[in-house]
Order: structure tokens, then sequence, then C-alpha cells
């Protein structure tokens, strides 16, 4: 059976369904013919009109810590789990580090309970970061052999924690978990904020010609990977029994430098107003991040493009189309719910 079809008529329940990544995941499933598709997300980083309309995908506006909420998705009996709410990510986790926990590592705990619990589960797949297993120690290009416990981040180390609960529950109750690293995702459906990657905020600064801020020097470089792959390589380990019990990286394996970045998109928006230097965050050690995809192409039978040119341009365009309520939201700090922060 090709993986295509093995979504086909199932209940999914997708968490942090409304965010960047989970939008298109939520859209992929219902491209794909899912059965049901639930989301559970309590719209913290997201937007409501940025959910995907479809017939079959049903909405729950609740928390993944909140045993209700809980209760309310799993009475609907989901045979998928993929697990992508998350308190996103380093600076608001520096600024809020004890909420990033609690969301990260303690909605994700009460997440697998429910999941054993339920005895239904075919597949539960996490969403992990590359920075959540890799430190500034590792070699270059990161292999999911070597692993660090030098994380920058309160982020990451509480998506650390949720990877190595996903083995503890693997190993002790069988749960057939799959866990993905991602590498720098962007595309079409990320809002910009306060908290946001650097793809969107960049494209949003440009729009509205202000200068590009650089935080550190020329010689700072990620591995971006557009959304549309992000998404296959998570329905792919989602399908592949030999995906289970093994962390897989989600990574094209090609750098980008940020000023090359900038430039570029500069270019693409007609922005005359160049990039400005800013002081590097502290938390931000790491000068380069590559991922080594092997193991993507050898379990997952494929390897995300390279392909940042078509990919700005689609994300540019989206940008456009979804202007007005972009504008409307952006302005609001989407990273940033300040009823989350007790
Ligand atoms: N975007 C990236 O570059 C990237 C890279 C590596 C890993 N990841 C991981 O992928 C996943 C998705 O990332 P994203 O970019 O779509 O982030 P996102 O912030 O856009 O999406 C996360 C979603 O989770 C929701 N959420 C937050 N706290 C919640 C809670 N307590 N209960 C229910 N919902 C909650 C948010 O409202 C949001 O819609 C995350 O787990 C993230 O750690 C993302």
């Amino acid at each position: 059976m090709p993986y295509s079809q093995f979504y086909k008529d199932k209940t999914i329940l997708v968490t942090g369904g409304a965010g960047a990544i989970g939008r298109n995941l939520v859209e992929k499933l219902a491209r794909l013919r899912a059965g049901k598709i639930i989301i559970l997300d309590n719209l913290s980083s997201s937007c409501i009109w940025n959910i995907p309309d479809y017939q079959n995908v049903l909405f729950f506006n609740g928390d993944i810590r909140d045993e209700n909420d809980l209760k309310r998705v799993f009475h609907h009996r989901p045979t998928v789990v993929f697990h992508l709410a998350a308190f996103f990510a380093n600076q608001n986790s520096v600024d809020y580090p004890l909420v990033s926990e609690d969301v990260n590592s303690r909605g994700m705990l009460k997440l697998l309970e429910y999941c054993v619990i339920s005895g239904n589960i075919e597949r539960f797949v996490y969403t992990n970061t590359e920075g959540g297993a890799y430190g500034s120690d590792c070699t270059m290009p990161y292999r999911e052999e070597e692993t660090s416990l030098r994380l920058g981040s309160p982020y990451y180390v509480s998506k650390m924690a949720g990877e190595a609960y996903c083995w503890f529950y693997h190993n002790h109750y069988s749960l057939p978990v799959s866990v993905v690293r991602l590498f720098n995702s962007y595309g079409p459906g990320e809002v910009p904020g306060q908290y946001r990657n650097v793809i969107p905020n960049f494209i949003w600064w440009a729009m509205k010609g202000q200068p590009l801020p650089l935080t550190g020097n020329k010689t700072i470089s990620r591995d971006f990977v557009f959304v549309n792959d992000i998404v296959e390589g998570i329905l792919r380990s989602g399908f592949f029994p030999e995906a289970t019990g093994t962390p897989i990286n989600i990574a094209t394996g090609q750098e980008t430098f940020i000023y090359e970045l900038a430039e570029l998109i500069n270019l693409k928006t007609s922005n005359p107003a160049g990039t400005r230097i800013l002081q590097q965050r502290k938390w931000d050690t790491r000068e380069k991040i590559i991922g080594n995809n092997e193991k993507c192409r050898r379990i997952l039978q494929f390897a995300p493009a390279a392909m940042l040119d078509t990919g700005l341009d689609l994300t540019i365009a989206w940008f456009h189309k979804n202007r007005e309520n972009i504008d409307r939201n952006a302005a609001f700090f989407p990273g940033l719910n300040p009823a989350l922060d007790v």
C-alpha cells in the first residue's frame, strides 16, 4: 500500500493543528481523505482564520494540559496522533521557561498517558526540533546517533524531554512512536510575530520597507526545509514500520547563509532598506545548523528538496493573498499570549 492511502478513512488527532506546520499537515490529511481530523489547539500562537476549512476537520479550542479537553478529543477514538502542539520557541522559552516546560514536557506526558489508556493508537508521531537533540558540541552535519546535553534554550531542553518520554512510552508500553527532528521550517501558513521564525519575519519587515535585522555575523547559516517537505516527512514517519523507535532528521543537508537569505528576500520584495546588524542572542550559540538526511532517505524513502528560491516565492505569494489577516494578527505578536504567562 502506498503511504498516501494509509490515512484514508482514519480518525486522526493533530495537536497544534492550527499552527504553522500543523495547518499544512491537516490540509494534506484532508486531501488524502482521512476520515476525521481532530485538531486540539489553544490558539496561543495561531489564528482561527488559518485553520483549513474541510468537512472532515473538527476543531477543538482546548489545551493538551487539560483533562477535559483530552477526554473530549479521545472520545472520538483516534488511531493516529500527530503531536505538534508546543510553546514556541527559543526566545519565548527564555522569557517564559516555566510555561515552556509545562506545555512541552508535562503537557506531552499527559497526552502520552491518554494514548496508552485509550489502547487504540496505531502510531504516535512527535515533532522534536533539531535543537532538542544537537548542541554546539555535536559534529556537523548533525546525525541522529550523536546527541548532546548542551542544549541552548529552555525550549530545546523541554523538547528533548518530550523525545525522552517518547522512548519511555515506546519501550515500556509498546506504544508505536515515531520521532522526527525537524530543521528550520518555512512556507505558507506561518504568521510573523515576536517569537516566530526568521523567514516570515524577514518577509513581513521587507514588505513594510524596513531593514532586516541580522543577529550575528555573516557566517551564520541554517538548513531551511519547505513546509510541504516537513509535512511529507511527518506523514511518512507515521506510516513506515521502520520509522518507529528511532529518531529521523527532516533536513535538506544544504546550508543557507542568513545574510544571503535577507538579501534574497529584499530583492524579491523590492525592499530598498537593506539590513542592519544586531547583537547576537545569548542563547543562539550555534553558527551553523545543517542536518544529515541519509536516515530520512533510507527509512522514509524521500529527501527534502533544497528549493529556497521557489519556496520563498510561494511564501511571499501567501503573504500577499492573506495580507489583511496577517496585518491584523502580526500586530498582536502571535508568538506571545500574555494569558499563558502564569
Ligand atoms: N517551525 C519550525 O521551524 C520547527 C522546527 C523544529 C520543530 N518544530 C516543532 O514542530 C511543531 C509545530 O511547529 P510550528 O512551527 O507549527 O509551531 P506553531 O507555534 O505555529 O504551532 C504550535 C501550535 O500549538 C498550539 N499550542 C501551544 N500550546 C498549546 C497547548 N498547551 N495546548 C494546545 N495547543 C497548544 C499553538 O496555538 C500553535 O497553533 C512544534 O512542536 C515545534 O516544536 C518546528
